[in-house]
């Protein structure tokens, strides 16, 4: 065999090689179960993936595919939704109960394939059926491909941190209970990080999350809400936080004491551990914008733990952890403060030939009920959400993919309006006659490659908010923010298209709004929604419909043979 032969197939044997070991598939068992746990004093069944909480963690690198085998061994419907991966060419895989699926039956089983395209960071999966999100979720980690980095240091630790909200009761029969009233839910009894409340809570403190760091170790942390109903705040005392990420998307650098995530959104943060060597409170509560709404005020703390403290180990004897402050629970300045700092790295292809231009009023709304126990809302109501005066009602026999791949006609329409039905002082003292909204199953059409720009403005019915708006199947710019009612004729120049950062999930500033951009290139069923579960719930989401595209692998293919019937 001659020489030249011979190393080039070598060079070609290890390309084989290299290129096979670039992307792997992973494949993973959940087993949804109902398991025993003990929180704050007392034993109680909560439902798991495989008598894990929080459930496993995935890791897996960009390009990977992912094979989940989902076995419902509980006695509810679910689904699993993977938050924040684009699902590009699987719809069929993103979750939603009765939006893309039908729910996973007890006792049946359905396998989420999907692969990671161009995504790197902190993700998470959850529940996206009823409430089961309050316990089953976990950490979806990308690392980047084989033979790229993180576009900073390498840190020498990564820390997952789940965020999460805890209630002695069952939270089915809260959903079932606020469903029947028609008021607000119970709040919860505690906040969590990684599952466990902290040892500011009743008979909590043996098991308090402790992360051992070493003097000048730099960490990155990846903090992730998955708190059901609540906004929080996140903070570590004496570190300053470089946030580095946002829902898997990096950002500019910025260093910032306090973090503040809506439900589903994720910061990744890098924190060198430059302080005295002793122990550290790790702690997140409320952000709450509401007026008067009741709200769980409580805190949960972890231990940010520096190895050779002296008398480490020997916890709320002689040594105590030092805690931060955090700022008040209304403090939406600092809100403000850190929003405005997020970025994308450098300029970035912003949407500018917008072709559907888009306004969507979204906020609580009341509908009047006869006085009596299905009535206990304010005044006689019960709490109600809405987009566009639209509350989004999900259809009973089918989910909504499917009756768009299969075209069952009467389980949606596609009428929803692309602006309010009426305009009014969103933010201001807005008439009692425009609280009601109506029921709907609409969804709004969108052609493939279409260049969408959507102004979501917060109302003061019931009271402004902050809400956490979601989009599934897509990332968006988020190119302004603002209080009071947008203005088009100024607050459009003041976009910026240059930079800003880009999100699965942006707060619309209580009484506010904010404005995202997209392309729609995902064909598909993709629902947008508000990721408070009560408002979800009361009807704060929509559809979009993303038609398919000219191209070859543009267009819905055919559902999985598992994929579960209603
Ligand atoms: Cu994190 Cu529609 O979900």
């Amino acid at each position: 065999m001659d020489a030249t032969f011979f190393i080039a197939l070598v060079v070609g044997l290890l390309f084989v090689l290299s290129s096979r070991t670039k992307a792997e598939t992973q494949y993973h068992d959940f087993v949804v179960q109902e398991t025993p746990v003990k929180r704050l004093c007392r034993t109680k069944n909560i439902i798991t993936v495989n008598g894990q909480f929080p459930g496993p963690t995935l890791e897996v690198r960009d390009e990977d595919t992912l094979v989940v085998n989902v076995l419902n061994n509980a006695r509810y419907n679910i689904t699993i939704h993977w938050h924040g991966i684009l699902q590009i060419g699987t719809p069929w895989a993103d979750g939603p109960d009765r939006v893309t699926q039908c729910p996973i039956q007890p006792g049946a089983s359905y396998t989420y394939r999907f692969t990671i395209i161009k995504q790197e960071g902190t993700l998470w999966w959850h529940a996206h059926s009823q409430w089961l999100r309050a316990t089953v979720y976990g950490a979806l980690i990308i690392y980047p491909k084989l033979g790229s980095s993180y576009p900073y240091p390498l840190p020498k630790l990564e820390i997952p941190i789940l965020l999460g909200q805890w209630w002695n009761l069952d939270i089915i029969s809260i959903l079932n209970q606020a469903t029947f009233s028609g008021g607000a839910p119970n709040i919860s009894n505690a906040y969590t990080i990684n599952g466990q409340p902290g040892d500011l809570y009743r008979c909590s403190n043996k098991d308090t999350m402790k992360f051992y760091v070493e003097s000048g170790d730099r960490v990155l942390m990846r903090v992730i809400n998955s708190a059901l109903n609540q906004q929080l705040f996140f903070t570590i005392a004496n570190h300053q936080l470089t946030v580095v990420a946002a829902d898997a998307l990096y950002t500019k650098p910025f260093t910032t004491t306090t973090l503040m995530l809506g439900p589903g959104q994720t910061t990744d943060v890098i924190l060198v551990a430059d302080q005295d060597p002793r122990y550290y409170y790790i702690a997140a509560r409320a952000y709450e914008s509401a007026q008067n709404a009741p709200f769980d005020q409580t805190t949960t703390t972890a231990i940010l733990a520096y190895k050779y403290a002296p008398c480490s180990g020997q916890m709320g004897t002689s040594f105590k952890p030092i805690l931060p402050n955090l700022p008040s629970y209304n403090d939406t300045a600092t809100v403000t403060t850190f929003t405005s700092q997020l970025k994308s790295p450098s300029k970035v292809k912003v949407p500018t030939n917008i072709t559907e231009d888009l306004f969507f009023v979204i906020g609580l709304g009341l509908v009047n009920c006869n006085p009596g126990p299905t009535c206990q809302g304010p005044n006689n109501t019960r709490f109600a959400a809405s987009m566009n005066n639209i509350s989004f009602v999900l259809p009973q026999t089918t989910s909504l993919l499917q009756a768009h791949y299969q075209k069952i006609p009467n389980v949606f329409t596609t009428d929803f309006p692309p602006v309010p039905p009426l305009r009014f002082n969103y933010t201001g003292n807005v008439p009692r006659a425009l609280w009601q909204p109506v029921s709907g199953t609409k969804l709004y059409k969108l052609k493939f490659g279409s260049q969408v720009q959507i102004v979501l403005q917060g109302t003061a019915i019931v009271s402004t908010e902050d809400h956490p708006v979601h989009l599934h199947g897509h990332e968006f710019y988020i190119v302004g923010q603002g209080f009071g009612n947008f203005n088009p004729s100024t607050d459009t120049a003041k976009f910026n298209l240059y930079d800003p950062p880009r999100r699965n999930t942006v707060n619309v500033p209580v009484g506010g709004w904010s404005v995202i951009r997209f392309i729609a290139d995902n064909p598909g069923v993709w629902l947008m929604h508000c990721h408070l579960d009560s408002h979800l719930t009361w009807g704060f989401g929509m559809s979009f419909l993303v038609e398919n595209g000219p191209g070859k692998l543009q267009s819905v293919q055919a559902p999985p043979l598992d994929l579960p019937q209603c």
